[in-house]
């Protein structure tokens, strides 16, 4: 049986270069679509490590380089609001300027070889424990690392403990 031109032209399937064309713009589309996702997803994650990373920096304090400290000293550190304690074995403690009874900054008394609090009168020695109440617990502390001989502080976190321990202090 034969058509006329005009019902062939009409039953005529759609031609195969211009299906695969389609195809192929379909598949670079659908390609550009998932590099973008994962683009931003990647973004997303490296900016919230950078961001952590960042907010570690920031609770950083660099306290010097350890032969700076003699052994028996206290120094204050007042960008980290701490002092850096040199104990007599050569250990190293970093303790807060806080008094632990009402939050007063306590001074170190050279002369007293003690922390005195002005508010109530509580001393504490270099290790930071209580020599006189009314507080009743050590000052807090904060994490030292030594780097190549240089004394880093973490100040993101004061730690409570209930006494002194050596493990709360690094030595080299
Ligand atoms: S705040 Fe230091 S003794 Fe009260």
């Amino acid at each position: 049986m034969k058509h006329s031109p005009v019902l062939e032209k009409q039953i005529q399937p759609e031609k195969p270069r211009r299906r695969t064309f389609f195809a192929w713009l379909w598949g670079i589309l659908l390609s550009v679509a998932f590099l973008e996702i994962g683009w931003v997803v990647g973004t997303i994650f490296k900016s919230r490590k950078q961001r952590e990373e960042t907010k570690r920096a920031l609770h950083l304090v660099e306290a010097g380089m350890i032969q700076n400290y003699e052994p028996g000293t206290v120094s204050a550190v007042p960008e980290g609001q701490f002092y850096m304690c040199c104990l007599n074995d050569g250990s190293f403690i970093a303790l807060s300027r806080n008094c632990t009874h009402l939050g007063c900054s306590v001074p170190w008394d050279e002369k007293k070889q003690t922390f005195v609090c002005p508010c109530h009168g509580s001393t504490f020695d270099q290790t930071g424990k209580v020599l006189t109440p009314p507080a009743i617990r050590p000052l807090d502390y904060f994490p030292v690392r030594i780097e190549n001989g240089l004394l880093r502080v973490d100040i993101s976190t004061p730690l409570k403990r209930q006494a002194f321990d050596p493990s709360q202090t690094v030595r080299m």
